[in-house]
């Protein structure tokens, strides 16, 4: 099996750890469990004691029940049965295309977009058709093009929406239309949700394709719109007995159960979604303006201002490959972001603004100073 380098992961893996400026990272404000409990006024103490006397079994095999039954309020038309719990969302996506894709299969996929949804696949034999998401169509896809590709036939179409690195957001009616295409052609419908729920309104959302449509396959996270990536806490969910069944048999092999006090923890989280999310939304509502107005008035920038999630694509006018550009600006200003190239889009490179504004702010000056370092050259 030949795996192709995941080149964001590797570059986050490179530079995160010690940089000045952090203005890329896609999880909202990660949380302390200090922060968790008094956010959701739970009892820290009732919580330790009663997880202190647990036997630490395995737990239930395919996830806590109280957890599966809060995931399950998450979506419109899922039973927690049709739910598993994932070793995060990565997980959850391995999982799901080791089960699913056979050598020779067509899969469906798009950039810029989460490397997983095309290296993976491609990892397992499958032969990838990726569609390009045009910036002229605020990144959202062309449905000519994709009811073209389907046409050959194809296992599954990989979706991520909301979207990174661009923070398009598909709504409900295009969703019901590749929901067509999909069941045109046979096709599993993947998507990774993992920034559903981070947005300005609570309004912003398209739902779950594991809702809409028989065969969709969504998966989930602990990590972004919760705040709480330290869990390692993700999950998948379809109403497809079939595609659940081969995921049953899968996961016995490489992960049995996830961690009970991961699970304890997300259970107590997401019972508590509603506030979590909206203090998320409160701090992206904040963020993004700023962001805005820095582009804005930056005569080397320039972006698609996003829909949701925590993230945008910002686009540079000079002639350096976003790799590079990265880098020096890294060493030379402070600023750390991920290149575009590591989502197949040139002259870019992803700024997260789920963070403390302090940061972004002097990341984006720490930018602009690169610009004018540019500039002299
Ligand atoms: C689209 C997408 N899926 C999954 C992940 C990772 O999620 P998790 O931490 O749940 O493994 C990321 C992280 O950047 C992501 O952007």
């Amino acid at each position: 099996m030949i795996v192709e380098q995941f080149g964001v992961e590797d570059w986050m893996d490179r530079y995160e750890e010690g940089a000045r400026y952090n203005i890329t990272d896609t999880c909202a404000r990660p949380l302390t469990l200090n922060e968790l409990f008094s956010l959701t006024g739970e009892d820290k103490k009732d919580f330790m004691e009663s997880f202190f006397q647990r036997e630490q079994t395995y737990g239930p095999i395919w996830g806590d029940k109280a957890l599966k039954q809060e995931i399950a309020g998450l979506y419109e038309h899922i039973r927690p049965e049709q739910i598993l719990t994932e070793h995060g969302a990565t997980g959850g996506n391995q999982h799901i295309f080791f089960s699913l894709i056979r050598p020779g299969d067509r899969v469906i996929a798009f950039a810029p977009s989460y490397q997983q949804f095309y290296s993976a696949p491609r990892s397992l034999g499958a032969q990838v058709t990726v569609l390009h998401l045009k910036k002229e169509r605020g990144y959202l896809p062309d449905l000519e093009e994709l009811r073209s590709a389907a046409k050959a036939g194809v296992r599954m179409i990989c979706l991520n929406n909301p979207n990174n690195p661009t923070g398009s957001l598909i709504p409900r009616d295009m969703m019901e239309e590749i929901v067509h295409i999909a069941e045109e052609a046979g096709a599993y419908l993947f998507c990774d949700e993992v920034y559903a729920g981070a947005a300005q309104t609570k309004k912003d959302r398209c739902p779950s394709v594991a809702d809409l449509y028989e065969k969709g396959i969504a998966t989930g996270s602990m990590s972004k719109s919760f705040s709480l990536a330290g869990l390692r806490l993700g999950w998948l969910a379809t109403r497809s007995e079939k595609a659940l069944a081969q995921f049953r048999r899968v996961r016995d092999y490489d992960l049995v159960s996830c961690g009970l006090f991961d699970e304890a923890v997300a259970a107590l989280a997401l019972r508590h979604k509603e506030k979590l999310l909206e203090r998320n939304r409160a701090i992206v509502r904040h963020n993004l303006p700023l962001l805005e107005e820095w582009v804005e008035k930056e005569k080397h920038a320039s972006f698609v201002k996003p829909k949701a999630g925590t993230m945008a694509l910002v686009y540079y006018d000079f002639d350096m490959p976003s790799a590079l550009f990265c880098h020096r600006m890294y060493y030379e200003t402070g600023a750390f972001t991920v290149p575009g190239d590591c989502f197949e889009e040139p002259f870019s490179f992803r700024v997260g603004y789920g963070h403390d504004p302090e940061t972004l702010v002097k990341g984006l000056e720490a930018v602009s100073a690169f610009f004018h370092i540019l500039e002299k050259e």
